[in-house]
């Protein structure tokens, strides 16, 4: 008799997004006239750089000559847009990544999900608490935890992350293995110092663990003084993974292209405590698992580090970064305490009541989506997430209608 994965079993019903589109398309339909502003699930809504249209049209152009043609490309991604990511995201910071050490992926929410096949069954895992909820549930369904009691899975170290600790968790008194880390922070917004991410590193050497860094949003960084990624931090080579994705960057979310950087020097153990590199292991996952991102996908992403792109990413980013302070200054207008949208594009706010009522509130009075906290865990409750990714025009319509609707 066919079995299923029992694992699936622990999750809640559906995935967040998808269930706030349900609610959604739900309320929608039933109010066919009411006009709706989505500042929910963090999707751009910009066109994508010139730079990147004019490369995926040239692209396009090389596949349609035999002479240029391509069939499968090297599944960790062309050698061109890897050489580019390495000099201009890590050695332009000081980092010293190599381009063999990048695997282009179709975007970090995969990668993300995926990497935790190559660890054993039983690590210790530690993921903050509220989190992008991929990280919990990719490991729910992977038998790494327990049942669900009260908004907890049993086997997880939750790393809580609230207005006392200014959003960044400090490391915790017991040992783990495997340590998820989001900077800038999704949902919250924040982000962490130098200092912060060193102890990260220093813990991760102590107890022979790996962190996974996601850094899906470093380009929204405006402080000099933030580092962009882990591996500006001394030693981090050797402990860290990180995620980094174009579609928070340069509008990719729907065109889908991303990286993940393992260094040569990471480790994990095997059962007789014999170190072993995850760089062999995820490139054998890779190309088992999968075939590369399309040639033109990468040419484009390639264009946004040259001249002409690089300011056309800024401009993008600052876009959003524009509607994320009027965001803020309305929020606070409204006496209501948030953090993020300085150096990033969530604002994350406490609106000091349950939070998928506000979100109820929020549809239904003023046609306005927003993410209820709640979905990123027990210690999202009382607050909602909201996004700068929406037209000025929108943004600045969804705070007219907010602040009417709780006045
Ligand atoms: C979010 O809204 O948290 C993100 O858009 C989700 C994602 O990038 O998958």
């Amino acid at each position: 008799m066919i079995r299923i994965n029992e694992n699936f079993t622990k999750l809640k019903a559906s995935y967040l997004f998808s269930d706030i589109a349900k609610r959604v398309a739900a309320f929608q339909q039933a109010n066919p006239e009411r006009s709706i502003i989505r500042l929910g699930i963090g999707d751009v809504t910009e066109p994508l750089p010139p730079v990147c249209v004019e490369a995926l049209h040239a692209g396009a152009d090389e596949l349609s000559r035999r002479a240029s043609f391509k069939g499968y490309g090297p599944e960790q991604g062309y050698a061109f847009l890897r050489e580019a990511i390495a000099q201009h995201d890590f050695q332009a910071r000081g980092c010293k990544i190599e381009p063999d050490e990048i695997f282009v992926s179709d975007g970090s929410k995969c990668d993300c999900g995926n990497i935790q096949e190559i660890f054993s069954a039983d690590i210790r895992l530690a993921i903050p608490d509220p989190v992008y909820p991929v990280y919990v549930d990719t490991n729910v369904m992977a038998g790494r935890t327990g049942a669900n009691v009260d908004g907890r899975y049993a086997g997880i170290t939750y790393l809580e992350s609230n207005a006392a600790n200014g959003y960044v968790p400090a490391v915790p008194a017991v040992a783990t293995d495997l340590i998820y880390l989001c900077f800038p922070n999704n949902p919250t917004g924040a982000v962490a110092t130098k200092a912060q991410l060193a102890a990260w590193v220093d813990y991760a050497k102590r107890h022979q663990a790996i962190i996974l860094f996601d850094a899906a949003y470093e380009a929204y960084i405006r402080n000099p003084e933030i580092p962009h990624s882990i591996y500006e931090i001394e030693g981090a080579r050797d402990v860290a993974i990180e995620f980094r994705s174009f579609s928070k960057t340069a509008g990719f979310t729907g065109t889908r292209c991303a990286y993940i950087v393992i260094p040569k020097t990471l480790v994990a153990y095997d059962a007789q405590g014999r170190p072993t590199p995850i760089h062999a292991l995820w490139n054998r996952r890779h190309t088992t698992k999968f075939n590369g991102v399309s040639y033109p996908v990468q040419k484009a992403a390639a264009a946004i580090y040259s001249d002409a792109g690089k300011p056309q990413i800024r401009a993008m980013t600052d876009y959003y970064l524009g509607n994320a302070k009027l965001i803020r200054e309305a929020v606070a207008k409204l006496g209501l305490p948030c953090v993020g949208g300085d150096n990033s594009p969530y604002i994350w706010v406490n609106v000091g009541r349950d939070s998928w009522e506000f979100f109820d509130l929020l549809l239904t009075k003023a046609g306005v989506v927003c993410t209820p906290g709640a979905g990123f865990g027990k210690c999202g409750e009382g607050h909602v997430r909201i996004s700068s990714f929406n037209s000025r025009e929108n943004v600045i319509a969804a705070l007219e209608r907010i602040a009417a609707a709780l006045k």
